[in-house]
């Protein structure tokens, strides 16, 4: 997406970010900026943000930090820290914001002062050389040159080192393997040398969005005694690491995708970044289902992996097993805090695998979690887990079990592993499946196109047993589009022209949706399959990223509000401040969608307060490539701990009356060419990864709203996917809400119906509405709305006035839904 008006009032916003530099300071900034900022929201913010926080390595107890000597804090990103990475995620203007190195202080970290000094100094005298063009944003900005003298005086004051290292990445922004991206800069590299060598004990904090390779760590051996991912905590987000170095808050967090050696031993790694095809050719294999099966010794560290500072043990205290129909585990797991100092929260993690069968099976899967809550020394927490094993069912795309297009457990030992993360959870129990269950048939949806076959990854074993990759022919779709779209044509309600029903007729009751609908012209149809023309619509709050539902007079005259919405998962990005939150990977890795979800509900009522109606969050691609640029936005490469926290955050946001937009549907794991890029995916990656995480969400918070993704998915552009859209979403998962697209679209013919062309072609899919509206054309978006509808509706052969009709059932369902906030909304500005 291009800047647009409101990103540019915002502006520069990694440098324009408000630092503060103690708690008294806040209230006065605010006073200029958000002066109804919400303190309970700031709270827990940076509660999440700290929670999120992954202590990787704590030798020797190197952390939490002692008050006796001071912490000398290297790195240029303790003070330019990077709060969130680009793009529509992260473009907020922010109240205020926390680094590192005023984080420390206000934790009561003795740092010291000689060097900070220094590094104030020079940061100041050398701002970051930040290209604000969009999408062109450094990855990192260049390090402090040290000299021995300096690093040598440090030492001498103090035994513990702190080095701060930063990255950024984010929309139309992919991660590079170069250094200063994936791999660290000369500059860094030199300061993690001459610090190592003047300092007894060193610690590392990654203040970034996105995994980097950490080869490095093997050059310095155990010269780096602790090492934290702090990923992009938000406006709090500094304090909240310091807390943790601190000790005043224990670190819980725990990691959401795997950290592995080398970039080459991510199973994706040959497939991406082309501008034209991804092959999702890794299959079901992402990470750690990858790792843990094929290449165990090539992880740093596992999927689920987090240290505290307490000493927190898991031990099983009973298990439950039921077989046959709706067979159950149970798991009845004691946490109990043996450390004698600190208290910490354990999160318990339940893994399964499935017996080798047809089906090429992952070694292990995750099953279920549960954190406790926070535990001092001595304490202990029960939790109960209970896991239905048809959630374990996997998806037979070929017909391998004699099952196609069926979800099935097949015959065989059931294995459940509990634990503290993927690599040590421990064998506790055994189901049997006797013969193969079939758990739910579906309609075969957005298979491999026949015209561009692929091979996938599949499972061979060895003679001793060991697991080896194989290569298997991906199925390809079966079922023809034509036929099946025009057996399912809706039913048209007949018109009857202006009888003067509005809409809050319908809500009242007094009259049916129906009713209200058969009144609206074609015109006006085509006009609720549209936002308005440009982001920053005159109809809705300054700054929006756009507005649809009563986007004209005869609409607004009938009830129909104009619809704000506004991005994104970390923060409301308007022309107006509004608070940073910790991004999707540092919600995420709290593992504590309780937490998530009162923060979201929070968020709701700032977008309440800041007159929005539809935030567009949260963000729920996989971590499928370590390079994606969005990846700090989006949750995990597990579809359970995606579905999990999209929930949480739907559940919150949507508590306070206004809607949530979950993104982007689907299979958008890669930033470069995202509107060209074709995700060419099997069936049963589709719906055991890529779809998983939404269809959770959908079945267990029922987002309002829902935006499709640029890229195409075998061959369909994401808003023309009459598959994902209407056979999967809607048909199977029973969505009834509002389907919009990502901002703009691709010009394109209906291959199956000539009469289509691009808007057409997207109502047939029930992607119900063009955000914002207008058409983008090769010299950008244009404020001028197509005729495609209309045209397409005069033909015999094309779209019929039932399709569109159901498309304006949608949005008109959102609007009804939103009434009650836009009506107190509009009032409160009349
Ligand atoms: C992004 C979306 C965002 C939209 C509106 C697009 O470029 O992909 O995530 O919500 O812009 O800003």
């Amino acid at each position: 997406m291009p800047p647009t008006p409101a990103a540019v009032e915002s502006g520069d916003r990694s440098h324009s970010l408000i630092p503060v530099e103690s708690v008294a300071q806040i209230s006065t900034v605010l006073e200029n900026t958000d002066p109804e900022l919400d303190p309970h929201l700031a709270a827990l913010a940076r509660q999440a943000a700290a929670d999120g926080v992954v202590l990787l390595r704590n030798d020797g107890s190197v952390l939490p930090f002692g008050t006796e000597r001071p912490i000398a804090v290297f790195g240029r990103t303790q003070l330019d820290w990077f709060a969130v990475g680009y793009g529509s995620g992260g473009d907020v203007k922010v109240p205020y914001s926390w680094n590192l190195l005023a984080g420390l202080r206000d934790a009561g970290v003795a740092v010291d002062e000689g060097l900070a000094a220094a590094y104030t100094r020079w940061t100041t005298a050398n701002r970051p050389p930040f290209d604000a063009t969009w999408g062109r944003w450094p990855h990192h900005f260049p390090e402090m040159p040290l000299d021995d003298e300096l690093v040598e005086a440090a030492a001498s004051r103090s035994d513990t080192a702190l080095v701060v290292i930063g990255r950024a990445a984010g929309e139309a922004r992919d991660s590079v393997l170069e250094p200063g991206s994936w791999y660290l800069t000369d500059g860094e590299l030199a300061m993690l040398d001459r610090v190592t060598a003047a300092f007894a004990r060193t610690v590392v904090v990654l203040d970034t969005g996105n995994a980097i390779d950490l080869g490095w760590l093997d050059r310095y051996g155990d010269r780096i005694g602790g090492l934290l991912a702090a990923w992009q905590g938000g406006m709090e987000g500094g304090r909240a690491v310091a807390a943790v170095l601190a000790g005043e808050i224990p670190p819980s967090g725990r990691l959401t995708s795997t950290l592995a050696r080398s970039y080459d031993d991510y199973p994706s790694a040959g497939n991406f970044g082309d501008p034209e095809v991804s092959v999702y050719a890794e299959d079901v294999f992402v990470g750690y289902r990858y790792f843990e099966t094929f290449a165990r010794d090539r992880v740093v560290f596992p999927f689920g992996f987090g240290l505290d500072y307490a000493t927190l043990d898991v031990t099983v205290a009973a298990t439950t097993t039921t077989v046959g129909d709706g067979g159950r585990v149970r798991f009845v797991v004691d946490v109990v805090n043996t450390g004698g100092v600190h208290a910490g929260r354990q999160t318990v993690q339940v893994y399964a695998s499935s017996p080798d069968g047809a089906l090429s099976q992952p070694a292990r899967v995750l099953a279920a979690y549960r954190k406790t809550g926070l535990l001092a020394p001595g304490g202990r927490e029960r939790v109960v887990i209970e896991i239905a094993l048809d959630d374990l069912a996997s998806f037979d795309d070929s017909g391998a079990t004699g099952q196609r297009g069926a979800w099935v457990l097949e015959p065989g030992e059931f294995r459940f592993f509990v634990g503290a993360d993927v690599r040590s959870a421990r064998h506790e129990a055994s189901v049997t499946v006797d013969a193969l269950r079939v758990v739910r048939r579906v309609a075969e949806a957005a298979a491999v196109d026949p015209a561009t076959p692929f091979r996938r990854m599949a499972l061979a074993r060895d003679a001793d047993g060991s697991a080896r990759v194989a290569w298997e022919d991906a199925p390809t779709a079966t079922v023809s589009r034509r036929e099946r779209i025009l057996a399912q044509l809706p039913v048209e309600v007949p018109p009857t022209g202006d009888r003067g029903i509005r809409l809050d007729a319908v809500r009242r009751g007094t009259a049916t949706l129906d009713d209200f609908l058969a009144q609206l012209s074609p015109e006006e149809l085509a006009l609720l399959a549209r936002g308005d023309l440009t982001m920053n619509s005159a109809l809705g709050t300054p700054g929006n990223a756009g507005v649809l539902g009563g986007v004209a007079a005869s609409l607004r005259e009938k009830g129909v509000p104009p619809i704000t919405t506004t991005d994104g998962p970390s923060g409301i990005r308007l022309a107006a401040y509004a608070s940073l939150l910790p991004s999707g990977t540092a919600l995420a890795s709290t593992w504590d969608p309780a937490l998530v979800r009162d923060l979201a509900a929070a968020h709701g009522q700032e977008l309440v307060r800041k007159g929005s109606d539809v935030l567009l969050s949260p963000g729920m691609n996989l971590h499928r490539d370590p390079l994606c640029g969005r990846n700090f936005e989006y949750f995990s490469e597990d579809p359970l701990v995606t579905g999990r926290m999209a929930t949480a955050v739907v559940r919150g946001i949507q508590s306070r009356g206004v809607a949530a937009c979950p993104k982007h549907f689907a299979a958008n794991n890669q930033e470069a060419s995202r509107t060209r890029n074709d995700s060419r995916v099997s069936e049963r990656a589709l719906r055991e990864l890529y779809l998983r995480g939404f269809e959770h969400c959908v079945r267990d918070a029922a987002p309002l709203a829902l935006m499709t993704s640029y890229n195409k998915v075998n061959g369909v552009w994401a808003h023309y996917h009459h598959d994902l859209v209407t056979t999967v979403l809607r048909e199977e998962w029973g969505y009834r809400g509002c389907v919009i697209t990502d901002w703009w679209m691709e010009s394109a013919t209906d291959p199956d119906f000539p009469a289509l062309d691009d808007n057409a072609y997207r109502v047939r899919a029930q992607v119900d509405v063009l955000m914002p509206g207008g058409v983008k054309t090769d010299q950008g978006p244009q404020a001028v709305a197509d005729d495609t509808i209309l045209d397409s509706l005069a033909r015999p052969d094309g779209i019929t006035l039932a399709e569109l009709q159901r498309g304006a059932r949608n949005v008109l369902g959102l609007a009804l839904a939103l009434a009650p906030v836009v009506e107190r909304r509009i009032g409160a500005t009349r």
